[in-house]
């Protein structure tokens, strides 16, 4: 049988949520990974390190027992975000970075930052403190078209943070654009890339052609197929700039399949598998290690890790939900196969 064994990656954007939810979807995250980078866009969202310490503790205590799991936390940058907690952020070994949400970009994102030139004192606070920055890169312009906010995101804002910040390392979060993988290539090496299964796998068609399909709803939005074979490109290129960030998003069924539904795919459950198959696709299988176990952790300045994971070819299928009772969170390829499958 044909097998595949990388050390065991990082996941470096994700969303576990609380509560229930955590509860559901953190053992499928620790199964793949060693670590992940903890979105902080809860309700209310992770503004202090006290905060994120707390959360911490609830994520440690929904890990299965028999799994070894570490949750690498961030902090929600808002207007009223204090120098004093930069500090104490970055003197926390388990604070990582900072999590820039355009106020209005996404789910969760109501208390983000709405003048984003009015916290570039903060922005020189982390460059100073070397703590990363890591951003959702889109406009929140009514007026600019949906398809078109992430390429406006970087010639509205980013160009002029990269400028103005040279030293301050950068995660541009999940890239969905040529124009994306365009700017952070032609960047320093403080400037980075998460990239995510779904931006890899489909384009646009997925979500709106034969039908509109809630559960391929995301943002920054799935686009064109010129943009998805720019992404596969720079995954698969052995550049370090573009690493693993899942963007692992649950929803409540409920709430994907209504007149106004969520954003956000969940992925959790067959991560690596869905990289997999992207990277075979593309015949660059040999690439994959780079890209979910080396260059995450080497842009954090963490360790690799030690320790391997293995994916066989062996097709499975996808449940058609996941969670108990009245939960449920239907994940990305529900109830179709999946050709790679993780021992
Ligand atoms: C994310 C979520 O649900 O928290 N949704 C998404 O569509 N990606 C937020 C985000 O990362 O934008
Ligand atoms: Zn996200």
């Amino acid at each position: 049988m044909k097998t595949i064994t990388i050390t065991k990656p990082d996941d470096l954007h994700l969303h576990v949520r609380n509560g229930a939810v955590l509860k559901t979807v953190l053992p499928h995250t620790a199964r793949q990974f060693a670590r992940a980078i903890i979105m902080p866009n809860l309700k209310p969202p992770v503004t202090t390190v006290a905060q994120a310490l707390t959360y911490r503790e609830e994520i440690l205590q929904a890990i299965p027992a028999e799994l070894d799991f570490a949750p690498l936390m961030t902090l929600y940058l808002t207007g009223s975000t204090t120098e004093a907690e930069i500090k104490k952020a970055a003197a926390s070994e388990h604070i990582h970075a900072f999590k820039l949400y355009p106020a209005g970009a996404t789910t969760n994102s109501d208390s983000g930052v709405a003048d984003i030139k009015a916290i570039y004192p903060l922005l020189a606070a982390m460059e100073r403190l070397d703590i990363p920055l890591l951003i959702h890169g889109e406009v929140t312009d009514d007026a600019c078209d949906i398809f078109d906010r992430e390429r406006a995101f970087i010639d509205t804002y980013l160009t002029d943070i990269t400028d103005n910040f040279p030293g301050l390392r950068i995660v541009l979060e999940h890239v969905t654009t040529a124009e994306a993988v365009q700017f952070v290539q032609a960047s320093s090496t403080n400037v980075a890339a998460t990239i995510t299964p779904q931006h890899l796998l489909f384009n646009r068609n997925a979500l709106l052609a034969g039908g509109i399909r809630p559960h391929y709803y995301c943002l920054p939005i799935i686009k064109r197929e010129s943009h998805r074979l720019a992404l596969v490109e720079a995954a698969t290129s052995g550049n370090p700039k573009f690493f693993l960030g899942t963007d692992s998003a649950p929803h409540l069924t409920s709430l994907k399949e209504t007149a106004c539904g969520c954003a956000g795919c969940y992925s959790a459950h067959a991560a690596l598998e869905l990289y997999a198959e992207a990277f075979e696709r593309a015949d660059a299988l040999d690439k994959l290690e780079g890209f979910a176990s080396f260059y995450g952790a080497d842009f954090y300045r963490l360790p690799r890790n030690s320790g391997t994971v293995t994916l066989e070819k062996t097709a499975w299928k996808v449940p058609p939900t996941y969670g108990k009772g009245n939960l449920s969170i239907t994940p990305l390829k529900a109830n179709e196969e999946l050709g790679w499958k993780l021992q």
